[in-house]
């Protein structure tokens, strides 16, 4: 019988395989509960991956590059304690490409068209190892990406989105927010899941919307708070200090 099996075959599975954090909890949770097992059991925490002393960001881009530069720009100021070791972009004209290449950073384009997504994101995973990357940020990825990368980057994939999500997911959503006339917008960094901009989050900023904004200048006031929580969430990220319950990330 493997150890597995073994282990699958008493009550003691339930802590088979966990991280002595969680183990940690588990018991906290059983003892709080009387020793009655409870469903709650199986939604210990997640604590923050480990991480080397200075990470290696890898930075995945489509467009303009107005997150990565302000990143950037936090990374040579030695404002965040991590390297930057590969900008990727999907789009080889990508003027956010361009300007990593000037300021001197490994950088790398794949063609996508006749790949399917699993195939081009295993590719890219491959460039991101290649380069020693430990930790991924979608600065403007056009692109939903597949399980297999989510898998092989879990809970090291950040992505900045223009609305309070869950509100106004996907494309255009500054737009989306001054169409439906909400009062305050804004935008959100999360952990980045198989789905569309739906992971948990770890830092909104509201921005509100005046009468006489249009959708430009919405979206303007956004990208200044946009610059300012990406970094600042990339540098909570990076002291490791929070873990995953559910959908909630918490400051530990
Ligand atoms: C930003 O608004 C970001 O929130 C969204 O795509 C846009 C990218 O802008 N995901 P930039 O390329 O970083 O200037």
């Amino acid at each position: 019988m493997s150890s597995h099996t073994q282990a699958a075959s008493s009550p003691g599975w339930l802590i088979y395989d966990l991280h002595v954090a969680q183990i940690l909890v588990l018991w906290r949770t059983i003892h709080r509960a009387g020793g009655q097992f409870t469903a709650r059991c199986f939604i210990s925490p997640l604590s923050s991956p480990r991480l080397p002393l200075k990470p290696n960001l890898g930075i995945l881009l489509s467009g303009r590059g107005s997150n990565f530069e302000a990143i950037a720009a936090n990374v040579l100021s030695g404002k965040l304690d991590c390297e930057i070791g590969f900008v990727f972009s999907n789009r080889a004209n990508a003027a956010g490409l361009a300007r990593a290449r000037e300021l001197g950073f490994a950088c790398g384009t794949l063609e996508s068209k006749g790949i399917d997504r699993d195939e081009y994101d295993r590719q890219v995973a491959d460039l991101l190892r290649e380069h020693a990357v430990d930790f991924v940020c979608l600065a403007g990825y056009m692109r939903l990406l597949s399980g297999h990368f989510v898998h092989q980057f879990r809970n090291r994939i950040l992505n900045i989105h223009p609305s309070l999500l869950p509100a106004f997911p996907g494309l255009d959503a500054q737009y989306q927010a001054w169409i439906h006339g909400v009062k305050i917008a804004g935008c959100t960094v999360h952990f980045v899941d198989e789905d569309l901009d739906s992971g948990p989050i770890l830092m909104q900023a509201a921005v509100p919307v005046l009468d006489d904004d249009t959708p430009e200048t919405l979206s303007a006031r956004i990208l200044v708070e946009e610059h300012r929580i990406y970094s600042e969430a990339i540098a909570w990220v990076l002291t490791g200090n929070y873990r995953i319950e559910g959908r909630r990330v918490i400051k530990t």
